[in-house]
C-alpha cells in the first residue's frame, strides 16, 4: 500500500518536471508539431525559427534563435501577439476581456491596430508545450548547424545537408 503511494508520488513528480528531465529531447515532438503545423509559426519564422520564412507571401518573422525574451515574455507574445506588427495572437480570448495589454477588440479598432489571423488558436496547455519546445530547441540556441539540425529532426534529413 505505502509503496503504491510512493510510486504514485514519484510519477506525479516526474510528470511535473520539465520535459528535458522527465523524458529527454525526443519528446518535444508535440511542441514541434505545434510550431510547424498547428500554429504554422514556421510560415513567418522559418522551420528552424531563424527567420528564414517558409512562405514568401507571409510577413517576415524575426530570428527567434537570437531572441532575448524570457519565458514569461515569450508566452505573452504568443498569447497576445503584437497588434499592428504582424505577430498573430494565439489565445482565442486575447482581446475579449483585457487580459492582453489591458486592451479589447474595440481598443485595437480605435487605435487602428490590426492583428494577423493565427493559423489556429492554441489552448493554454498547448502554448506551455510550445514554449517548452522553443526553449529546448530554438530560443538562445544560436545558428542552426548540421549537428543541431539532425538533433532537431531526429536524423540528418535533406534540410540539414546545406548546413555546415
Ligand atoms: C504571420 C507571421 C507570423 C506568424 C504566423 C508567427 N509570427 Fe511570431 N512574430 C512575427 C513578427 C512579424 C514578429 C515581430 C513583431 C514585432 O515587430 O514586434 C514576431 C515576434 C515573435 C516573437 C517575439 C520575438 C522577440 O524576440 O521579440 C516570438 C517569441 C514569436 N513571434 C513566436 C511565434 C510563435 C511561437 C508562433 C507560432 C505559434 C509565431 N510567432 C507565429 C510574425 C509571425
Amino acid at each position: 500500500m505505502r509503496a503504491g503511494v510512493a510510486a504514485a508520488a514519484a510519477l506525479a513528480a516526474l510528470a511535473a518536471a520539465p520535459c528535458s528531465l522527465a523524458q529527454g529531447t525526443a519528446d518535444h515532438a508535440e511542441g514541434m508539431r505545434l510550431f510547424l503545423q498547428k500554429g504554422n509559426c514556421q510560415a513567418c519564422h522559418g522551420w528552424a525559427g531563424d527567420g528564414r520564412k517558409m512562405d514568401n507571401q507571409m510577413p517576415d518573422g524575426p530570428n527567434l534563435r537570437e531572441s532575448a525574451l524570457d519565458r514569461a515574455a515569450v508566452t505573452l507574445t504568443i498569447k497576445c501577439g503584437r497588434p499592428g506588427r504582424n505577430m498573430p495572437a494565439f489565445d482565442r480570448l486575447a482581446y475579449s476581456d483585457g487580459r492582453c495589454y489591458g486592451m479589447k477588440d474595440a481598443d485595437l479598432k480605435k487605435s487602428e491596430l490590426t492583428l494577423f489571423d493565427p493559423a489556429a488558436p492554441l489552448q493554454p496547455r498547448e502554448i506551455e508545450t510550445l514554449v517548452d519546445f522553443l526553449f529546448a530547441k530554438v530560443i538562445g540556441k544560436g545558428p542552426m548547424d548540421r549537428a543541431k539540425c539532425a538533433e532537431y529532426w531526429g536524423s540528418d534529413v535533406e534540410a540539414c545537408r546545406e548546413l555546415k
